[in-house]
């Protein structure tokens, strides 16, 4: 056979993603991973109760599509009802879905910057044109110039993120309320709630008065099961069922769903286990505050989260980031540039982790 012409593939590429590239993470393991907000206090909670499920679960089998037993569940922990819980292969899957269903070539999606990747990601995808209002300064949520990009823009989709990932900042409820008022009733409002465990606010109350209101929530952070990629959506029956058709027919595995039920048979535990991550965010916050007062660092500014994890800035960024990857830490750096130019995002982790990482800080310092 003659050999083929070599063909550049990424060329091929729709021309609206020729500037994608594949999602890449790091080889290997560190010792101590801080980088992608996960719950390190679960590690190894789930695998017993799992384990006892899978002998019970028919592998020949399609998943169970309507993931019943998944969806009863999470319906009972939130209080609303099971036709208004819409599960997905994480989160991240709605937020596909949700773009994938309503977002035509050259529709607007507004959200802010900072704030989580995948909204402008499936937003290009799509061939829309994404509205990114920025952050000030210290991070914090500009209401009006999101109003005015509400009714200038006239977007399809509006993503607000509260607690935000990577600022760990968070919207009033009074803001939010304001923001649900001033948004027409034909666009779509996504409240990413992926960390509400770690801060106790949330909007859910408004899904009812609401009908284009959806509520996003995963079981990756607080309830440590990111390796399994279960999230869920809270809304409107009726957005329920629209943003169902562009669901495929199996999505959570039998095997994904048995470990989110058994993850979701511990909830009173999980809930105890929170609350050393959140007096943990507090310490740590406090032990960067103290780098700063004391005058080891200066410029080091610690920005107030609610979220696992806390972001700080400094112009030591990079050289921290080394120190730390080579002693075995791995934390979440944004190089130096753009809006997190010379940031660092540090996941709570287990005590032991927190003081190694101190530990190495303050070394780092001397
Ligand atoms: C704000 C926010 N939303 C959604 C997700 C996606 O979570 P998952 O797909 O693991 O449920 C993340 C993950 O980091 C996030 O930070």
């Amino acid at each position: 056979m003659a050999p083929q012409k070599k063909i550049d593939m990424h060329k091929l590429l729709r021309g609206n993603i020729q500037q994608l590239k594949p999602y890449h993470v790091m080889h290997e393991t560190p010792k101590v991973k801080l980088d992608a907000n996960e719950n390190n206090w679960l590690a190894g909670w789930f695998h017993e109760a799992l384990t006892k499920r899978i002998k019970e679960i028919p592998l020949h089998q399609y998943p169970d599509t309507e993931c019943t037993e998944l969806r009863s569940k999470l319906a009972k922990l939130n209080q609303v009802e099971n036709d208004q819980i819409l599960t997905g292969v994480g989160s991240d899957q709605i937020i596909a879905w949700i773009v994938q269903a309503f977002v035509e070539p050259g529709d607007g999606v507004l959200t802010m910057n900072p704030t989580f990747g995948m909204y402008a990601i499936n937003t290009l995808m799509a061939d829309g044109s994404i509205f990114e209002v920025p952050l000030n300064d210290c991070f914090q949520f500009q209401p009006e110039p999101f109003l005015t990009a509400i009714h200038e823009e006239g977007p399809k989709v509006v993503f607000i993120t509260n607690p935000n990932n990577p600022t760990g900042g968070i919207i009033s409820r009074e803001t939010l309320n304001k923001l649900l008022r001033a948004i027409p009733s034909d666009t779509i409002i996504v409240m990413d709630e992926a960390y509400y465990e770690f801060h106790g606010e949330s909007m859910l109350d408004k899904i009812d008065g609401y009908p284009n209101l959806i509520i996003l929530r995963t079981l990756s952070k607080a309830y440590g099961l990111a390796g399994v990629r279960a999230g869920y959506a809270m809304a409107s029956v009726d957005m329920i069922e629209t943003i169902s058709c562009v669901k495929p027919p199996y999505h959570m595995s039998s095997l994904d769903q048995a470990a989110a039920l058994a993850c979701l048979d511990m909830v009173p535990q999980i809930k105890e286990e929170l609350n050393n991550v959140i007096r943990w965010r507090e310490k740590m916050s406090d032990f960067f505050r103290q780098l700063k007062e004391k005058g080891t660092d200066s410029d080091l500014e610690v920005f107030p989260s609610a979220a696992n994890f806390v972001l700080i800035r400094t112009p030591q960024a990079q050289r921290l980031n080394a120190t730390l990857r080579k002693n075995g830490i791995s934390i979440r750096g944004y190089g130096t540039e753009g809006p997190l130019a010379n940031c660092l995002r540090i996941t709570i982790g287990t005590e032991k982790e927190n003081r190694m990482l101190q530990e190495i800080v303050k070394k780092h310092y001397e």
